[in-house]
């Protein structure tokens, strides 16, 4: 691991949003075997001497919550980066750039009157955060990433750290995504992007009280033109930036790179 201060992990799971984005790390995978479960492929293996399970999430907070307990309970991860896309919803959040989650919540969790918007019954918070020490590992892998110059057609594209809102539906809409932004605003909420996945794997980490982290790259505005935006990105570049950011969190070259 780049940062000294991580402990060794018993099995980390590299959970992403896209096969596209976990081609070349299992093409690297040592010692990889594959289990099907549930309907899903889990690729067991070591990548750099690190014991890993890679797996998709599948879209939405339901299938990424199965998939990362079974994650957990089946593979024995005790330790989860995701890596993915969202769409950008904080000021100066643009295509291209990275956003390193410091918390999340579900922007579509709403039980009031009963309890105050977005607060998740029996837990008494709307929020659940990320991992520090995994975090600040993960931001600076993106750093480094970034620093080689990941994205040519982006421009100088940039990190950012703070909350991702997380909602079972895609936000392809201006209207849409400023209602979004003022409304968690009115509840003190200043979120950065938003997407369809980590606020549910984040709460199965907290239930088990293992380190999470998670890296979305930037895709579209989550405007009008969302769906446009977002296909073509994620052919372009998503797989490239998840991929160079893993091994730099590993601390091993990446293989094949100069
Ligand atoms: N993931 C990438 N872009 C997104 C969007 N606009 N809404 C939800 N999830 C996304």
């Amino acid at each position: 691991m780049t940062s000294p201060s991580l402990p060794p992990f018993r099995r980390l799971a590299i959970l992403s949003a896209l096969v596209d984005e976990q081609r070349g790390l299992i093409e690297h995978l040592q010692q990889r075997h594959k289990v099907e479960h549930a309907g899903r492929h889990f690729w067991l293996g070591t990548l750099g001497g690190t014991p890993v399970v890679l797996t998709v999430s599948r879209i939405g907070k339901v299938s990424a919550a199965i998939t990362a307990t079974l994650l957990i309970e089946r593979f024995g991860a005790d330790a989860i980066v995701f890596t993915g896309v969202a769409g950008g919803l904080g000021d100066g959040v643009k295509v291209g750039d990275v956003v390193v989650a410091q918390d999340f919540l579900q922007h579509d969790l709403d039980v009031s009157p009963l309890f105050p918007r977005y607060e998740v019954p029996a837990y008494g918070r709307s929020r659940f955060e990320c991992h520090p020490t995994l975090s600040q590992a993960l931001a600076e892998a993106v750093k480094a990433a970034l620093a080689q110059g990941l994205s040519p057609d982006f421009g100088q594209a940039q990190l950012h750290r703070g909350l991702i809102a997380s909602g079972d539906r895609f936000v392809c809409g201006a209207e849409e995504s400023a209602h979004l932004q003022t409304r968690l605003r009115a509840a003190g909420h200043e979120a950065l992007a938003v997407e369809m996945e980590g606020a549910a794997v984040a709460q199965v980490c907290a239930d088990h009280g293992l380190p999470f982290a998670a890296m979305r790259t930037i895709s579209d505005r989550a405007d009008d033109t969302a769906h446009l935006d977002f296909a073509k990105f994620v052919q372009a570049v998503a797989s490239r930036y998840a991929e160079r950011i893993v091994w730099q969190l590993l601390g091993v070259p990446q293989p094949g790179l100069a």
